[in-house]
């Protein structure tokens, strides 16, 4: 992993970067979907850059065997102390897992900080290579739009050095943090939302489906008072499930959730 991306995890912020705003309704949604993709378990689960075990937790508490695999030996350290959970230091793209040894393979992180096409199609393979035949592999994607959608929702366009990174990042994809602002994020490459299933397809799966994740109501400036009313979150979860798959969405979204299959 590049320096710069340890970096930026070392700070710490993976553990409470889901539990409010943006970062509750992107956890929210991923849980929802997540819970109508997987199959009936019990599984065997492998969360590849699981970090903290954010997923994994819940996911053992549902009764499934999670094992966590994250080049962050602080992420591993906190995963591997919840309940269910095993955890390993690990690089997506040299996964050192046996052969279809999961139900089901989770890429929530990884293929987001892998700006080389061929590392991230490694990372696929790897996943491909470690679920079972027939069994999924679901992976986030971050949309190429997010930087500048973000750009305007905070603020951060006043700035010449955002504007000039957003620039770069809506030509290529290449996200790089040329500030000294942690919003600002990492590392990272941002998908166009066609490009996660022709990786998904080069690296030998099936391709399921996309879906938003957070749709465009990540945006939303009273997305806390919409979180904090159940009647309201809920409402807001069924919209986003009607309207998850259509194609025409995904790019206003901040995430993408892909999910391809190995062949049986
Ligand atoms: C933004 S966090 C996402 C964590 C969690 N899966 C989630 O969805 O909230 C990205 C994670 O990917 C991990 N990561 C970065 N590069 C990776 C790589 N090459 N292989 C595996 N994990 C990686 C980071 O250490 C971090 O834990």
């Amino acid at each position: 992993m590049q320096y710069e991306i340890e970096d930026y995890y070392r700070q710490g912020g993976e553990s409470g970067r889901l539990s409010d705003g943006a970062g509750r309704w992107e956890f929210l949604r991923t849980w929802d979907l997540l819970q109508r993709t997987l199959p009936a378990g019990p599984l065997a689960v492998l969360d590849v850059g699981g970090a903290t075990g954010v997923y994994a937790g819940p996911l053992a508490s549902q009764g499934h065997r999670v094992h966590v695999v994250d080049p962050m030996p602080e992420h591993v350290a906190a995963a591997a102390a919840l309940p269910g959970v095993t955890a390993a230091v690990g690089d997506a793209r040299a996964l050192t897992e046996p052969d279809a040894a999961y139900d089901a393979v989770l890429l929530l992180g990884p293929l987001y900080h892998l700006v080389a096409r061929a590392d991230r199609i490694a990372a696929w393979r790897g996943a491909a290579r470690a679920v079972r035949p027939g069994g999924v592999v679901a992976a986030a994607t971050i949309s190429r739009f997010a930087s500048l959608l973000d750009g305007y929702a905070r603020g951060y366009l006043a700035d010449e050095v955002f504007a000039r990174m957003l620039e770069r990042t809506l030509a290529t994809g290449e996200h790089r943090n040329l500030g000294t602002d942690r919003h600002w994020f990492t590392t990272a490459y941002f998908h166009r939302p066609d490009e996660p299933a022709a990786e998904a397809a080069e690296a030998g799966l099936d391709f399921v489906r996309s879906a938003a994740v957070e749709g465009p109501l990540w945006m939303l400036p009273a997305l806390d008072e919409v979180l904090a009313e159940p009647g309201r979150t809920e409402q807001a979860l069924a919209l986003m499930r009607q309207v998850e798959g259509e194609p025409h969405l995904w790019g206003a979204s901040s995430h993408l959730l892909t999910v391809a299959r190995r062949p049986a």
